[in-house]
């Protein structure tokens, strides 16, 4: 392990302070409820904070507790979480929420390792949830610590790297202080929102800046190092909006896979070659409907493993007695 060129007592000491006077109120640091932490946390995966503060809130309306959650249909868990993105998380979290309740007696556990039992919880979520909600001395690795520490060390090797992770976890360990850890967590989540940011840190405002060895070393902008992305593929689809009276049909998706559960118009794969309009009208002959197609172009959207070009053709109809039926609707 490399040493910690600074006492590290001085890092929790410095943020703390800093937090004090300059830390954000979030609807989620009001409370010790491990199920209200719990579902911030997996919300905040991947998300920022002003993104889920308005799913935050409209979820606990209708599911205030884990048995309420539990007790759900995963379609309603799904239909609450549409628009925030990733949604394996949203299947996750109410098969964590059955777990709670079927093997834990309704009580989130409090240790790390049966925390990383919950379907979607890892290392670092466990450690947020346990210093959270319940003051432990665990620590968090998530994308915000992993920046500051690689920056506070100076790290020069690729963050994800498997050394790197070892490393940083090491580091992240010996930091966390014994007392203040709710507060310590979301002081370090804090300061890599806000000060410690990915492009342009601010380092006048940062309260680790004297002991930060990438700004010693003029390197604050080029750390981390950044990861070699991998080529993105492209994967090409054709819609069918089937309009009735002003509505569109709109379809549940499987609920396994990408997107799973939510709702599509109704959406079908190109292979290389192939001819978008005849693919459609292989949809159209599903929901017995004939007429004029009518292109309406592309659209792009990037996902986080790939690209995916959406052919769109429209098609007008006066009836369709078929539709509207088991996981097809209008909207
Ligand atoms: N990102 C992950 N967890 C968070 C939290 N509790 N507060 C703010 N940002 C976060």
């Amino acid at each position: 392990m490399v040493d910690i060129p600074f006492p590290p007592d001085a890092v929790a000491e410095r943020l703390l302070k800093w937090y004090d006077q300059e830390g954000r109120e979030l609807p989620w640091r009001q409370t010790r409820d491990p199920y209200r932490i719990w579902l911030s946390e997996i919300m905040l995966q991947q998300t920022t904070v002003a993104a889920v503060i308005g799913y935050y809130q409209r979820f606990l309306k209708s599911f205030p507790s884990v048995e309420h959650l539990a007790s759900a249909p995963l379609e309603a868990v799904i239909d609450l979480w549409a628009g925030l993105g990733y949604y394996a998380r949203a299947r996750n979290l109410h098969a964590a929420a059955k777990l709670v309740v079927e093997e834990f007696g309704g009580s989130f556990p409090q240790s790390l390792a049966e925390l990383q039992q919950l379907p979607g919880v890892g290392r670092s979520t466990a450690g947020a949830i346990s210093a959270l909600a319940f003051e432990q001395r665990a620590s968090i690795l998530d994308g915000n610590v992993r920046r500051i520490l690689c920056r506070l060390f100076a790290l020069q090797q690729p963050p994800r790297s498997a050394v790197a992770e070892k490393q940083l976890w090491l580091w992240a360990e010996r930091l966390t202080p014994q007392q203040r850890v709710h507060d310590y967590t979301q002081a370090i989540m804090d300061l890599g929102a806000m000060v410690c940011v990915p492009r342009k840190p601010i380092c006048e405002q940062c309260p680790l800046r004297e002991l930060c060895l990438a700004r010693q070393l003029g390197l604050e902008q080029q750390l981390p190092l950044k990861q070699k992305s991998k080529p993105v593929p492209t994967r090409h689809e054709v819609a069918l909006l089937l309009e009735k009276a002003g509505s569109y049909l709109v379809r549940r998706r499987p609920a396994s896979g990408l997107l799973g559960g939510l709702w599509e118009f109704p959406t079908i794969s190109l292979a290389e070659g192939e001819n978008a309009e005849q693919k459609v009208r292989l949809l159209m002959n599903d929901f017995a409907a004939s007429g004029e197609l009518q292109p309406l172009g592309s659209i792009n959207h990037i996902y986080s493993h790939f690209r995916l070009e959406l052919q769109l053709y429209r098609l007008s109809v006066v009836d369709l007695s078929q539709v509207g039926e088991g996981g097809n609707d209008w909207c």
